[in-house]
């Protein structure tokens, strides 16, 4: 795969639909109003059914308790909602596994188990947006999910590599192709438009040696690890990546709060493998 391979499939691939773009707008718009919200988003039933099934997870606590997509407004808010249509949005695109090489269905699982732990990390940290951090860990691997079904001879070849090295995804991508999944995943969020701490953190999640790196970088990486220490999902191989210490350093944040966040995320992985098991 090369530079120009990569930007003619993303050329290809079809941009974020009108009515999610529409959302976003409403949202941004400083003079919102759910009304309108609604009368966007009301258009794409389907679209408003996936979203309450996830309000409805056990991630959240709310079982049963969202039936329509006002509720989730008043109970979840303004920021999660969005950040929920914006990430089913995205999975609805890149969910197509014909001819995936990876499950792509239990890569979400590794995405959602990401985002899971990313927000529980984000408590921790001053000035750092949860429900960001929970975005920027559902999409950290995007550029994998997209390389899984347009560039599946590299994906295969990858994999293959890893397995018959007993090296991570990632080591054997950086020994095989020039680009990696992170590279390839800033581009994509960039071409959709995502907000620019995304973006970033979505390129810098395994660039950990990089110390100006964002701080949503730095809990995605965390969050990664934490996320295959934990068996949850599948992300090309069953390695546990390391954390990178100075990782920890600009994060602030010490062993023994890593270990509460792992018990504290157990249960609700455990809740929510059932409910995103792929149907
Ligand atoms: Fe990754
Ligand atoms: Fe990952």
């Amino acid at each position: 795969m090369s530079l120009d391979t990569l930007d003619r499939q993303l050329e290809d691939l079809p941009p974020l639909p009108a009515v999610v773009v529409q959302a976003i707008q409403v949202f941004n718009d400083p003079e919102f109003e759910f009304e309108r919200l609604e009368a966007v988003v009301g258009k794409d039933q389907s679209l408003v059914s996936q979203v309450l099934k996830i309000a409805n997870s056990p991630f959240y606590g709310l079982t049963g308790k969202v039936s329509s997509l006002k509720d989730a407004f008043i109970i979840l808010g303004s920021n999660t909602l969005r950040n929920l249509i914006l990430g089913v949005s995205i999975m609805r695109q890149l969910g197509d596994a014909e001819g995936a090489v990876l499950e792509q269905g239990r890569l979400w699982m590794h995405a959602y188990g990401a985002a899971m732990i990313a927000r529980r990390i984000a408590l921790e940290i001053p000035h750092v947006d949860e429900e960001a951090a929970f975005v920027a860990g559902l999409l950290h691997d995007i550029g994998k999910a997209f390389m899984n079904i347009c560039f599946t001879d590299d994906v295969r070849r990858i994999v293959e590599h890893a397995e018959l090295n007993d090296c991570l995804y990632l080591e054997a991508e950086r020994a095989l192709v020039t680009i990696d999944h992170a590279f390839v995943g800033e581009r994509l969020a960039g071409r959709w438009h995502l907000s620019p701490d995304i973006v970033a953190a979505i390129g810098q999640h395994h660039d950990t040696a990089n110390p100006s790196n964002e701080p949503l970088a730095d809990i995605v990486h965390v969050a990664d690890s934490l996320c295959r220490a934990l068996g949850f999902g599948h992300s090309g191989d069953d390695g546990v990546t390391a954390i990178d210490p100075a990782v920890l350093d600009r994060l602030g944040i010490d062993i023994a709060t890593l270990e509460q966040v792992m018990m504290d995320a157990y249960p609700q992985l455990c809740g929510a493998r059932d409910f995103l098991q792929p149907a």
